[in-house]
């Protein structure tokens, strides 16, 4: 009887083990990128600007994730150093050979119902560390790096801020990303010329 106990101990031991093995790896497969790509590498040591990867951030409504040809200009010179480097290189250049497009896993994500567009954050002059923190500082972007929560709560508190203005630009950390002038006819600018947000419903939620 007690053997039995023991075994059945073992057993369900052993489902357990399997299972969370099982969910473990769910998640991982879920957030894992096909190449390990380190924005540390790129944007932090090798100074390259978000926006030569990104170059959707002040003219769409998305950032998106860059193309494959954008790494190839580079990666058809640069091998990499390090063994584990050269490995993740070969990868993008067999996605370019293939003439298939990186799968890339998209983290920051808020729902359809909202309405989320760069252009006019970087316009008047955000920088992205305001809303991403120093991307240019992680090697891998995930959930548990991410600055804000992207809730409600954040965005609306960022917009029933009075933000001063410098020189047509709302003044805070340095710049990298040179927004152009306040847009014209801005519905959100006080008479003391400082900016906010808007609080309106249908603006988020068209
Ligand atoms: C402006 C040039 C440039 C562009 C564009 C570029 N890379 Fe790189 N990449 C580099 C340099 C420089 C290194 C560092 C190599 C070294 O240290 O030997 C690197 C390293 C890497 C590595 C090794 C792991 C790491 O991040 O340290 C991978 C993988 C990689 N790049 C993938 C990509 C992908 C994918 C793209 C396109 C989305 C891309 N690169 C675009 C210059 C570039
Ligand atoms: C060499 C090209 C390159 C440069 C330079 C670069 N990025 Fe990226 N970025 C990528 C690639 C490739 C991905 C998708 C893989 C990943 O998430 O790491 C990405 C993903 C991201 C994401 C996450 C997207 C998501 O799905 O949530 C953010 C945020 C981001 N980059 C911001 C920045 C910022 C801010 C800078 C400048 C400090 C920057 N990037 C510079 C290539 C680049
Ligand atoms: C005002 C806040 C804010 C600023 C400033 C900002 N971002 Fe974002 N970013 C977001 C939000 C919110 C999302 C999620 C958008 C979505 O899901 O549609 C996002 C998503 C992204 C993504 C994922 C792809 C996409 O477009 O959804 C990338 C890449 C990115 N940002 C890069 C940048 C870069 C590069 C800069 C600077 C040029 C920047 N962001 C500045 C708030 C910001
Ligand atoms: C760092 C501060 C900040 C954060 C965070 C922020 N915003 Fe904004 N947003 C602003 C400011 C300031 C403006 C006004 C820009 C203007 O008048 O040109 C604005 C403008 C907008 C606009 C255009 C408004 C219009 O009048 O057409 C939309 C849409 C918007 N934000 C949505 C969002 C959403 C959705 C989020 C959260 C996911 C968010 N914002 C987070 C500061 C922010
Ligand atoms: C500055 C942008 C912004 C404005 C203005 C805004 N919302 Fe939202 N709202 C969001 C974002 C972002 C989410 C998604 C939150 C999340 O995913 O956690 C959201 C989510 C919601 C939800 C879903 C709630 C939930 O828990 O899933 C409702 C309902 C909602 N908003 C109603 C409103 C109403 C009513 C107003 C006007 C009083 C309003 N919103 C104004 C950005 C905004």
């Amino acid at each position: 009887m007690k053997d039995m106990r023991s075994k059945l101990k073992m057993l369900l031991l052993a489902v357990f083990w399997v299972m969370f093995g099982f969910l473990s790896t769910g998640v991982a497969d879920e957030f894992t990128q096909p190449i390990a790509f380190s924005h540390k590498t790129h944007a932090g040591t090798n100074e390259i600007p978000c926006e030569f990867c990104h170059t959707y951030a002040r003219r769409s409504i998305n950032s998106g994730a860059p193309s494959v040809e954008s790494c190839i200009g580079c990666h058809s010179v640069v091998e990499g150093a390090k063994d584990d480097q050269k490995e993740e290189i070969k990868k993008a250049i067999q996605y370019w050979e293939k003439r298939q497009p990186i799968p890339w896993k998209k983290i920051h994500d808020v729902p359809d119902f909202v309405h989320f567009s760069h252009k006019r954050h970087i316009k008047v002059g955000f920088d992205c560390t305001e809303c991403h923190g120093d991307i240019a500082q992680i090697d891998v972007i995930s959930m548990k790096i991410m600055f804000a929560d992207l809730s409600m709560g954040w965005c609306m508190q960022c917009h029933t801020k009075n933000h001063p203005v410098v020189k047509g630009q709302v003044s805070g950390p340095i710049r990298q990303t040179r927004g152009g002038a306040i847009v014209p006819g801005s519905v959100n600018q006080t008479p003391d010329g400082s900016l906010l947000g808007s609080k309106d419903c249908y603006v988020c939620h068209k």
